[in-house]
């Protein structure tokens, strides 16, 4: 959560920093600020509110500087507020943080002792101070040394760039917890939490471990660990391009990944679904056939959407496997639970930033249990990517709107293919094999066939539901996940309140909430329960339901709206319904005037518990 962006060159500091946290304006959108210097001292600016407020008070005030940071911020400690908005500032300190420092307030209180005073009610203020306090000490003024020596004290998770009044040389950073990457250029450095704020700087890379600190100047970085002993700096090439970055003629970025769907999928089979060959290859995961042979428990373990991704695709495994028992695991929820992992059990966390607080200690958690850890990640090096023991990469590019969409459609298959592994390892016969790879061969046609057909219809539809406040998406078995990440996309980005339910659930409680301020969105394969899922729609349509009927079925349906999905698809048909669940959401949240890409209360990537 929140962008952090350096530089340090001979370049104009100013604008470098803001261009870099416009890209990362998805991680919080609650202030921004940067603190630049250059022979003429320091400028701090800060505004509430969004990059582009920040960006009019730096109109107003342009400095040459050459060196600085920047922040934009979701806000943990203290409302979002100019005071609260980072850089901080004490004494001679100007800093910038992602993350949370755990015992602030005893920081706090020694702190006060010595004579600070503070203006916010932020941790990161009295981070500020302590490092402060520590470099003041000094008899020779050495921030590396200031930054080491604080990072003994502080408990928590950081990501920090630092900087000191009069050193227009150095950028102190550091990183536990937080994603942090150096872009190394010629004669010059750029800092950020995020890489694609360095795409179009440079494509040489430092991304920071845990536990690291780095000195940034204009000769390069220097890289220590958190006792300032020196360690080896591997750099590294950015695989991201500009046009990956860019809504290219799209109204959103929302959209844009939407109807990315279709080339990102062919991505993530790339290599790994070989049809000619009636082969299923997965080269990352690290596993022997014996290894693969033995495992009997998965534990899919993510958040949010990525969480719905992973139910999906246990539905999937569990039509092809029957000595494999799928665990779905909510991470903020697992890590606080005593749960028992059997034996041959493999872990799955699913994550697009790769960097969800929860996720990763889960992932830690089952590190020290000695359970085998996988990684179904987007963000290549990334904090999840990096600590497990292997894994699939989704390879669907830079995900940028907050909410997900094309993340989701890869890490469900992704997942799949992983099952099929699995499978193919225990005995599955190339007969039995096949037909789940011609469904995985046609699905991104079927995907852009529908995004070609159902965009406009779907338009329409949405304009009449736009005016409800409350929905409730129904279906039942894989379309049951399919309902509940359709309910969250509807209710992050509209705003509307909207819940999803297994079907046959319906009469155990929801279906008391129908009236005439509801929607309901009913999700209908055209397989066996088609019949079970048609009572309960003509149960809530005789209680005066609005419902929009999602199917691939032919038969007439007599729902106030239907959208037919036209697919050949069997076992991954869900993942059709769902690219008309997304347009749905999408258009709905348009047609309310609502900031789409960036919806309030969020941020991309979750870093904090
Ligand atoms: C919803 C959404 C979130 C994320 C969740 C996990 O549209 O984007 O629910 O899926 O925060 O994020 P990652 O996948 O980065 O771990």
């Amino acid at each position: 959560m929140c962008g952090i962006v350096g530089y340090v060159g001979n370049k104009e500091a100013q604008r470098i920093l803001l261009s870099g946290l416009r890209r990362l304006e998805y991680r919080g959108y609650d202030s921004a600020g940067i603190i630049t210097a250059g022979r003429n001292g320091e400028t701090l600016l800060r505004e509430k509110g969004k990059v582009a407020e920040l960006d009019k008070k730096v109109a107003e005030s342009e400095h040459n500087d050459i060196i600085g940071i920047g922040h934009t911020r979701w806000a943990t400690h203290g409302e979002p507020s100019e005071r609260n908005a980072h850089p901080h500032h004490v004494g001679d300190i100007y800093l910038v943080h992602n993350g949370i420092i755990e015992n602030y307030q005893d920081l706090k209180e020694v702190l006060a002792d010595r004579g600070y005073e503070f203006a916010s009610e932020t941790d990161t203020e009295v981070f500020t101070a302590l490092i402060d306090s520590i470099y003041q000490a000094q008899d020779k003024k050495d921030l590396h040394q200031a930054v080491v020596d604080s990072l003994q004290m502080v408990i928590g998770a950081y990501g920090i760039a630092v900087m000191a009044k009069g050193n227009l040389d150095e950028i102190v950073v550091a990183r536990k917890g937080s994603p942090l990457v150096v872009g190394v250029g010629e004669e010059e450095v750029f800092i950020a939490s995020d890489p694609s704020a360095l795409v179009g700087h440079t494509d040489q890379v430092v991304y920071l471990r845990d536990d690291e600190v780095a000195t940034c100047s204009k000769d390069g970085v220097h890289l220590t660990d958190a006792t300032a002993t020196k360690v080896d700096t591997v750099v590294e090439k950015l695989e991201l391009d500009i046009q990956a970055i860019q809504k290219k003629g799209y109204d959103h970025f929302l959209l844009k990944e939407i109807f990315e769907q279709p080339e990102t999928l062919r991505s993530t089979l790339n290599g790994r679904v070989l049809k000619e060959q009636d082969l299923l290859r997965l080269g990352g995961l690290n596993m022997t056939d014996d290894e693969l042979r033995e495992v009997k428990n998965v534990f899919i373990i993510g958040c949010g959407t990525a969480y719905y991704a992973g139910m999906l695709a246990s539905y999937f495994i569990e039509q092809f496997t029957d000595d494999v028992v799928i665990h779905n695991a909510i991470a903020s929820e697992l890590r606080y639970r005593s749960f028992n992992v059997p034996e041959n059990s493999v872990a799955l966390f699913v994550s697009q930033s790769g960097e969800t607080a929860d996720t990763l200690a889960c992932l830690q958690e089952m590190k020290r249990r000695g359970v085998k850890c996988l990684g179904i990640v987007n963000a290549v090096g990334s904090s999840i990517a990096r600590e497990v023991d292997g894994g699939v990469y989704v390879h669907v590019g830079a995900e940028i709107s907050v909410a997900s969409t094309k993340a989701f459609t890869s890490q469900a298959v992704a997942m799949l293919l992983f099952g099929l592994v699995i499978a193919q390892a225990k005995g599955m016969s190339l007969k039995e094999l096949r037909p789940y790879i011609a469904e995985l061969d046609i699905l991104p046609d079927e995907i852009q066939s529908t995004l070609n057909s159902q965009n406009e219809p779907i338009k329409t539809l949405a304009k009449k539901y736009a005016h409800y406040e409350h929905a409730l998406y129904v279906g039942r078995d894989s379309l049951f996940p399919v309902a509940l990440e359709g309910a969250l996309k509807l209710k992050e980005i509209s705003y509307i309140q909207s819940e999803g339910y297994a079907a046959g659930e319906l009469k155990h409680g929801p279906i008391a909430l129908i009236d005439d301020k509801f929607f309901e969105m009913a999700f209908v394969s055209d397989n066996w329960l088609y019949e079970k899922t048609m009572s309960n729609i003509i149960e809530m349509k005789a209680r005066g339901g609005h419902i929009i009927t999602v199917t691939n079925s032919e038969k007439a349906i007599g729902t106030e709206e239907v959208v037919r999905v036209d697919t050949k698809l069997e076992l991954l048909a869900p993942l059709i319904f769902n690219v008309a669940s997304q347009l749905f959401a999408y258009y709905v949240a348009v047609e309310r005037g609502n900031d789409v890409d960036q919806p309030r209360n969020l941020a991309k990537s979750v870093t904090v518990e």
